[in-house]
């Protein structure tokens, strides 16, 4: 009976030996998914230039970065103040108000597209159909037809190049992701 128990006993460790170094071999063979946010920086925390003394997201950071050039790029380029009238009129007379809300809104939105799991990042802002069409949203000045939405995906490239995001790949992949919101941005 006792040599049954001792036969038993290392049955059991055998396999508990067993079922616990396959768990290491799934965690090698199923390497985890970086996501674009991770490929911007993820959630390493840095200080926040903007805000001496806070720690941001380094993903975070570099999307609002981009998003901070970018409205600056579209701002002075003419082809795009048809559909700025408010913001340029705001930032115009010195008023920054709606220009921190879009940064606000269009760095959430891009940290949640591109995979962010922060809830203090996530998008609450109009959806992407509402955003565009000035019956629903007083801020945008008219519809914007495929050619409108090519020349605002040339002047984003401009703000990722000018915050040093010169990757081919990554460039492309944000691109990309950006596209997916053509036929909802594109209402003519
Ligand atoms: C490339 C894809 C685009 C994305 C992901 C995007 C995203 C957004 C987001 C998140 C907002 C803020 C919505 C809110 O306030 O709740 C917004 C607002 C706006 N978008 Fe877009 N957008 C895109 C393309 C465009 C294009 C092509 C145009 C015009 C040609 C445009 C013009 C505007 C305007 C005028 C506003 C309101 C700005 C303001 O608050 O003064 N967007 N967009």
């Amino acid at each position: 009976m006792k040599k049954h128990l001792v036969i038993l006993f290392c049955i059991s460790a055998t396999l508990v030996i067993y079922s616990s170094c396959k768990k290491d071999d799934d965690m090698i063979t199923s390497p985890p998914t970086v996501t674009l946010y991770d490929r911007v920086g993820g959630t390493t925390m840095v200080s926040d230039p903007a805000v001496p003394g806070t720690m941001i997201e380094q993903g975070r950071l570099t999307l609002r970065s981009v998003v901070d050039s970018s409205i600056f790029v579209i701002a002075a380029d003419p082809a795009m103040s048809a559909f700025f009238p408010v913001l340029l009129g705001e930032v115009g007379s010195g008023d920054f108000s709606g220009f921190n809300a879009l940064s606000d809104n269009l760095t959430d939105f891009l940290c949640s597209a591109t995979g962010s799991t922060n809830s203090s990042y996530a998008y609450t802002g109009l959806s992407m159909t509402d955003a565009h069409n000035p019956a629903t949203n007083d801020r945008m000045g008219m519809k914007a037809s495929d050619s409108d939405f090519d020349a605002f995906i040339g002047d984003v490239a401009v703000g990722l190049s000018q915050n040093g995001v010169t990757d081919t790949a990554l460039i492309n992949d944000l691109v990309a992701l950006l596209e997916t919101t053509r036929a909802d941005v594109v209402q003519l």
